[in-house]
């Protein structure tokens, strides 16, 4: 019974060091390895006693049992009988939740309910096995047999506050289980990931502002699967080379959802069904977005920025402005409108509780109103931040919403933002629990604690025993940042009467739908660097396209080169904003020499005219659940060269993206799957047959491909994403070996509301072939009006057109190269709302 091999040990002794004599009378067995890091000494035998399944009936929506244990576990207040229920809810999508049948537990609930997606259980791609005593289910695909999850290699356990459930891995190719630092695939050499939102700057092995206990796997085949918990307890998850790995967590309900795909991005999308797609974001806010803490005036502000960080704030209290440096906000907002330039500040969680009664209504009112997170003893819960003493606002409470819709209302009306920036809302906390402590209840000293940064769950933040309206503290932590994102989005939206931009620190399952995520302090460095790839590609796979990191980096001074280099790669980064710590060098653009400013000003170009593109892919975000900045995985996952790669990646299907990531380098190596690569600035085709590829990089170069068969709006560049918007559009169009190409484009008037819903904006399809480009307008509602193609680059063109002609009309403004083979057209003047033909010969 204890002989199995030591990767496949599971480990008996997680909550806490046991002797042999302690391990054996839990009924595990004890056998000491050289090392004490690795697989565990203390470890279950197989078939460990557990849950009994009872018989499987027919319920409303599935199957479910009951589930029934002789002998108590090891653990305090165990749940001996659970209920257990599957669903089949789609063809892809299987769902197991295991509760307590007698009494009620925390449930997550997302804020505003998820569309249901119509049940199409047609033909299932999964089958199910159980295995009654000890009780553990398999999980198969259908299609090859393959095991997907398997829990009866380790016990289940289910008691008040300790729930544990192992399975194996199909393959040892997972990725997910944010917010960590850490590589797209994760590391199963005996590592654990704890999930507590913490405001925590990025490192490694350290629970990071986010949370997402959602896991994709890519198996042998290119196929793939995902796993999702629905809980917002803190939870740790163990992964072991065997490959397998074991769900810990503190509270809640097993609420599992298997996602079939059977490719990655369908489990993504299947993911999404349940969590809720991407909001659209605004057209502005895919453009350049310039910040730092430390613009003490508006006079400083002024210079170029949109951003400002605290330093606005009346002695750091949000929802006033300092009547000294920043006495002329309004008009400084005011201003920027006029010259196109929008504007967003912070605003931190904390409520300042310390002003003299009258002085200071957000406090005032939110007392009034009740809004805030009570201690245990029904006091308001008192920590600190910034400003000094601070209450909390419990976003779970209606009444809260509607409280801060109204202060950000008042503030409006006074200082007309475009978006908000919610910071410090892990909740952040620079007392531990609170300014009185926290009582020593099993809420803030559980049985178990999983390895949070500062060895307690209260470290940084509230007390766990805290109140809200939905439920305790200890339930809700993680998902404070996503209430706050909603009752924020709420806001803005009624406020503003106009699609909302909020960018939000702390994150958890479903964030997208309300709020972008930036990735939090990343230092100014070149790890940091490198590692921004894997975050953004992470937060795509949570549903959260609206990403990127601090460009040039936060913490400490930056240098011209890296800053060179993270203008480029951010560029890249579907959210884009250069944003500095206080007291560093500045690191806007202009302050740096000519050369780097000149590769800086051309990163920005080059994003600037891929905007129509770019929101293209944020439409299929949101109406698909497409991703936009991919893996290479997700789009080659029959290439087992992709299955690693996180030094580049993709924008949609088309765009492969391979920055410079190293100091001092100007040339890099790049994998390039197979098929035909046209390098985006000069349109040189690359035949592949998936290789790595020396690729030069000089400072003032970022290295994008375009993969044949695709057409890429694009638009000239000016200043402002609003200036840049009537501009006339151009094509790149990167024909496929045989000749064609496709592509499309979604267009609205970038800011109202729900206009997918509504029907209000247009779509048109551009195809390739037999030597010409049509364009198809599908949708139209009069925003393309007045617009113009002026222009289009064919790669690939195999010989000297003799002439060209648009619309049947022939054209003098073309070029060709034989040596790249790309057709150039110029000086076109073509509607883009009414169909046009580009032909050559
Ligand atoms: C922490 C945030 O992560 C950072 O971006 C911000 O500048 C500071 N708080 C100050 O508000």
């Amino acid at each position: 019974k204890c002989t199995m091999a030591p990767q496949s040990r599971f480990d008996c002794a997680r909550d806490r060091v046991l002797s042999k004599r302690q391990c054996e009378e839990r009924g595990c067995c004890y056998a000491p390895l050289p090392n004490s890091v690795g697989p565990p000494w203390c470890f279950y035998p197989s078939l460990y006693p557990g849950y009994k399944l009872g018989p499987l009936t027919p319920s409303k929506r599935g199957l479910a049992a009951t589930l029934t244990r002789a002998k108590p576990s090891y653990l305090p207040r165990d749940i001996s009988t659970l209920r257990l229920e599957i669903i089949e809810e789609t063809t892809g999508c299987l769902h197991l939740i295991l509760k307590d049948p007698s009494s009620q537990r925390y449930e997550v609930k997302l804020p505003a309910d998820v569309p249901k997606s119509r049940a199409d259980n047609s033909d299932v791609l999964y089958t199910t096995e159980y295995q009654s005593d000890p009780f553990g289910f398999i999980v198969r695909r259908k299609s090859n047999g393959r095991t997907i999850i398997n829990t009866t290699v380790g016990p289940l356990l289910f008691a008040d506050q300790y729930l544990q459930l192992s399975t194996t891995l199909a393959s040892s190719l997972v990725s997910g289980l944010g917010e960590h630092y850490t590589s797209l695939l994760l590391d199963l050499n005996w590592t654990s990931l704890t999930l507590w939102n913490r405001h925590m700057a990025p490192h490694a092995h350290a629970n990071l502002y986010g949370s997402h206990p959602f896991y994709i796997v890519q198996e042998a085949d290119g196929l793939a699967h995902g796993v999702f918990l629905l809980n917002s307890n803190a939870i740790e998850v163990t992964l072991q080379p065997t490959p397998a790995l074991t769900w810990v967590s503190t509270g809640g309900i097993l609420d599992l959802y298997f996602f079939l795909g059977p490719d990655p991005q369908s489990v993504i999308r299947q993911y999404l069904q349940v969590i809720g797609h991407p909001m659209m974001p605004p057209y502005w806010s895919l453009g350049f977005h310039l910040c730092r803490w430390g613009y003490t005036t508006t006079n400083t502000t002024r210079k170029d920025v949109q951003w400002n960080d605290l330093d606005y704030a009346d002695k750091q209290r949000i929802f006033t402005f300092d009547p000294r440096r920043f006495g002329d906000l309004p008009e400084m907002v005011e201003e920027f409108h006029r010259r196109g330039i929008k504007y967003i500040l912070i605003l931190d969680p904390g409520i300042s509780s310390t002003s003299p009664t009258g002085t200071y209504p957000p406090f005032d009112d939110g007392l009034k109103r009740d809004v805030f997170i009570k201690n245990v003893t029904g006091h308001i819960l008192i920590g600190k931040v910034w400003p000094g003493p601070t209450a909390f606002p419990d976003f779970t409470n209606p009444e809260t919403r509607q409280w801060w819709e109204d202060c950000i209302r008042g503030f409006h009306s006074k200082v007309p933002v475009d978006g908000l920036w919610i910071d410090m809302n892990e909740p952040a906390n620079f007392v531990q629990g609170s300014m009185e402590g926290c009582p020593h209840t099993d809420l803030e000293d559980p049985p178990y604690t999983p390895r949070v940064v500062g060895g307690e769950l209260n470290s940084g933040t509230l007390c766990m025993s805290a109140q809200q309206r939905q439920s305790t503290h200890y339930n809700l932590h993680n998902m404070y940042g996503l209430t706050e994102a909603y009752a924020t989005n709420r806001a803005l939206t009624k406020v503003r009467g106009k699609r909302p931009f909020v960018l939000s620190r702390s994150s958890y399952s479903g964030i997208g739908r309300f709020s972008g995520v930036w990735t939090g302090d990343v230092r100014s460095d070149w790890e940091q660097l490198r590692f921004s790839i894997p975050a953004v590609l992470q937060f795509s796979l949570f549903g959260v396209p609206l990403v990127g990191a601090d460009i040039c980096g936060f913490e400490g001074n930056t240098t011209e080169e890296l800053c060179v280099r993270w203008m480029q790669l951010g560029a890249f980064y579907p959210f884009m904003r250069n944003h500095n710590d206080n007291f560093n060098a500045p690191q806007e653009p202009y302050v740096f020499e000519q050369e780097a400013q000149a590769a800086m000003r051309s990163a920005l170009n080059l994003r600037y005219s891929l905007l129509p593109f770019l929101y293209t892919l944020f439409h299929h975000a949101h109406t698909s659940a497409d991703t936009v900045a991919r893996p290479l995985f997700m789009e080659f996952p029959t290439d087992p060269n992709c299955q690693t790669i996180d030094r580049q990646f993709l924008w949609g299907s088309s765009l492969l993206i391979s920055p410079v990531l190293e100091q001092g380098s100007v040339k890099l190596t790049a994998y390039l799957p197979f098929g035909i690569w046209y390098n985006l600035h000069n349109g040189q085709p690359f035949y592949s047959k998936g290789q790595y590829l020396l690729l030069s990089a000089p400072l003032d170069t970022i290295n994008v491909h375009v993969r044949e068969g695709h057409i890429i709006p694009q638009q000239d560049p000016a200043l402002t994403t609003t200036a840049s918007r009537r501009n006339p559009f151009f094509l790149t169009v990167a024909l496929s070996a045989g000749g064609w190409a496709w592509g499309d484009l979604f267009w609205d008037d970038g800011d109202s509301l729900d206009t997918y819903k509504t029907q209000d904006y247009c779509y048109v399809i551009f195809t390739a072939g037999q030597s010409q480009v049509v364009s198809d307008p599908l949708m139209l509602n009069g925003a393309l009006d007045e617009l113009v193609l002026g222009g289009l680059q064919v790669f690939g063109v195999p010989s000297p057109p003799r002439y060209v002609l648009a619309n049947g009309e022939k054209v003098s403004d073309f070029t060709y190269h034989s040596d790249t083979k790309v057709l150039t057209v110029t000086k076109l003047t073509l509607p883009m709302s009414k169909v046009f033909t580009v032909q050559w010969a």
